[in-house]
């Protein structure tokens, strides 16, 4: 369908997910770290990786334009249980407006243990990452799983990305690693990473 037979309450906003997406990737490509939303395919991948006990929660760090989130939602996770963290005010606001009952944290996920409540600390089921952590040094990757480790002990984190390999040195990083999932159906193809303390 062209833009032209779209009804004006149909026809992509300014703000409307993939615009909104690629609007953000020309101003900050690195925090990004891709031009496009992750494929139905890769996001239902995710999903199915979610383990959580009832009383629960799932972390989502990065989530974008909340491709992720939506299918999350739709694999079962309770909107109330579901907490999204979103660095980008923009982005931020999108997600609430989008995502009604889900809880929607602006900020640096580097900074979890100060941006996440209290209550929610403690009792997260899964934790999710769609930061593209591999372009960071390795400090910062350490600050990383430091702040996941802090708010979500022992329970580690998975990670999605577009590298053959592992996206993160888990050696050096004190982690154990394995990979989970694959899909070719996403551009570029793309792999989930579990990565938890070595010592749990
Ligand atoms: C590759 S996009 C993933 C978006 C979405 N989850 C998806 O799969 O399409 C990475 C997202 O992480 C966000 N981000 C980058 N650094 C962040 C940080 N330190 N804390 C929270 N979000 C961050 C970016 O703004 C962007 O929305």
């Amino acid at each position: 369908m062209s833009n032209a037979m779209l009804r004006a309450d149909e026809a992509p906003q300014a703000g409307s997910g993939p615009i909104l997406f690629l609007r953000r990737w020309l101003a900050n490509p690195l925090q990004m770290g891709s031009i496009v939303p992750s494929s139905p395919s890769l996001c239902r991948r995710i999903a199915a990786l979610v383990q959580r006990a009832p009383q629960e929660y799932v972390l989502e760090m990065g989530a974008g334009t909340g491709v992720v989130s939506r299918a999350l939602l739709a694999a079962g996770v309770p909107a109330e249980r579901l907490i999204v963290v979103e660095i980008v005010p923009e982005m931020a606001e999108h997600l609430r407006q989008a995502l009604p009952g889900v809880t929607v944290l602006c900020g640096d996920a580097f900074d979890l243990p100060n941006l996440l409540p209290a209550h929610m600390q403690g009792q997260i089921g899964t934790a999710i990452c769609g930061i593209p952590l591999v372009l960071l040094p390795l400090e910062m990757q350490q600050r990383f799983v430091a702040a996941v480790e802090a708010v979500a002990p022992g329970r580690g984190f998975l990670l999605y990305t577009y590298c053959v390999t592992s996206p993160l040195p888990w050696r050096k990083l004190g982690l154990a690693a394995d990979r989970r999932a694959w899909t070719p159906l996403n551009f570029p193809p793309a792999s989930v990473w579990k990565y938890r303390p070595a010592r749990a």
